[in-house]
């Protein structure tokens, strides 16, 4: 334990709460040794800013300034304890051989579980497997392959399950993608293995109707993509962010949480060149000038990341949390979960994914650009799935579990990954694609691709309402 560290711990036993800055006073006065005098000096002020020390200050100094003091101007997000649970954070453990027994296990297990929840639905309660299906009317449940159109641009799929796979002619005009889980309806003609299909079910989300605002006035600021160590990265803005949610002000008081997902630095050598765009050319003292920022946090506030493609970690997914060395360089408060994760703040469930299949689908959905994300993960939710199409722009490890399959589902779905920012809603579901703090890199430029860099969104648990600030 530190000097900064013990300081704090002793300040907690005595119920006190210090802004980062006020730290460096103490250690001057005397560190630890000064600690009962300090705490009989402002100790009543239970939250004891930098400005409270000032002020006192400046008395002491003749200087005649009447300083109003009061334990109402702390944030609300101080208050209170925090209610943080992690529900999947795939093992940082896991490996996998790569052979094909792997790659069905991973399948078998996406269609199981999606298909457990395609069986509650009303309009399959009559789905049977494929080898049992008679002619005519029929139900049943699969997994998509080898989707292709006629000359009359009808689509023809393959649809499998454990006991067999049939021919699918569709002529609706729902969007399916390869590797879906889904349920068809339509007239079954056995002598050609074929489905004349009227309908496609998708799994979906249900609609949320509980009530899951909670008494307590405080939240959650989420962002994505910090990129520390890129020339690129807005270092101006996000000064005057961490400026925001030290005041504890202007909507800052009921930050409790701040959520990042994922590309928390912008790493070395993840695309060619990428050395001409660095201003830090470590990887490591990328995460510690991240770790530093962090610090100046406020201590209430817990801080959850994920990695991302430009994190020090294997970029297949599930990508495991970032290694303890990085860790090491963080306070207490910083938690790191794994790419894909899942977890609770007070009760409201939050899935946390960087996006990298965002890639997939923005070239496969019909209609979807870098604009469209809301769609895009919409799109995600009605397939019970992260990443839809397996593999393509998205590097899998071939794991028992699916960790990328939507269950249970969440109340707040977040990605990044594409430096744009959306906010929308669906089926009760909140939608945030978290914004970036780098801005239009020389590629990005040559792709064409408009960042929307230094905004926040800010969820309120008590109200169940999303903000968006701009800095
Ligand atoms: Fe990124």
């Amino acid at each position: 334990m530190d000097d900064r560290e013990r300081i704090v711990s002793e300040l907690l036993k005595h119920e006190i709460v210090v802004e980062p800055e006020v730290l460096p006073y103490i250690i001057n006065k005397g560190g630890v040794s000064y600690l009962s005098e300090f705490i009989k000096r402002y100790g009543s002020l239970g939250y004891i800013t930098y400005s409270d020390i000032h002020e006192e200050n400046g008395k002491e100094n003749g200087e005649k300034k009447v300083v109003e003091k009061s334990t109402m101007s702390k944030p609300s997000a101080w208050e209170y304890d925090w209610d943080f649970k992690v529900i999947v954070n795939p093992d940082v453990n896991m490996r996998a051989s790569g052979g094909s027994e792997d790659f069905h296990r991973l399948f078998k297990d996406r269609f199981e579980r999606i298909s457990s929840i395609l069986k509650r639905k009303t309009s399959l309660r009559e789905a049977r497997r494929i080898s049992r299906l008679n002619d005519g009317e029929v139900q049943t449940i699969g997994m998509v392959s080898e989707i292709r159109r006629t000359s009359t641009g009808k689509m023809v799929f393959e649809l499998e399950d454990l006991s067999g796979s049939i021919t699918c002619l569709y002529s609706g005009d729902k969007v399916v993608l390869n590797d879906e889980v889904i349920g068809v309806i339509g007239k079954y003609r056995k002598g050609k293995n074929i489905i004349y299909a009227s309908d496609i079910i998708k799994p979906d989300v249900w609609w949320h109707r509980e009530d899951r605002k909670i008494e307590e006035n405080i939240g959650a600021a989420i962002i994505s993509d910090t990129h520390v160590g890129s020339n690129t990265f807005i270092k101006d803005r996000w000064e005057k962010f961490i400026k925001w949610l030290k005041s504890g002000k202007d909507g800052a008081e009921i930050v409790k949480y701040l959520i990042i997902a994922g590309d928390l630095v912008d790493g070395i050598g993840v695309y060619p060149h990428q050395e001409e765009e660095l201003e830090i050319l470590d990887i490591f003292k990328q995460y510690e000038t991240l770790a530093q920022y962090l610090k100046e946090l406020p201590d209430y506030i817990k801080v959850i990341t994920i990695p991302g493609n430009h994190d020090i970690v294997r970029n297949a997914e599930p990508q495991p949390a970032l290694p303890m060395e990085i860790q090491k360089m963080f306070d207490s408060n910083v938690e790191f979960l794994s790419n894909p994760s899942m977890f609770s703040l007070h009760g409201y469930k939050f899935l946390v994914y960087h996006g990298a299949s965002l890639n997939n689908l923005v070239e496969l959905v019909p209609g979807m650009d870098y604009q469209k994300t809301g769609a895009m993960m919409e799109y995600m939710l009605k397939a019970r799935h992260l990443s839809p199409v397996y593999g393509e722009k998205v590097p899998v490890v071939p794991l028992d579990r699916d960790y990328l399959v939507i269950d249970p589902q969440p109340d707040v779905l977040v990605t990044g990954h594409v430096h744009t920012f959306s906010y929308g809603i669906y089926k009760g579901i909140h939608l945030i694609n978290a914004s970036a703090w780098q801005e239009q890199t020389k590629y990005q430029k040559m792709m064409n691709f408009n960042p929307d860099p230094g905004k926040v969104a800010i969820i309120n648990f008590h109200t169940d309402e999303v903000t968006v600030k701009r800095f």
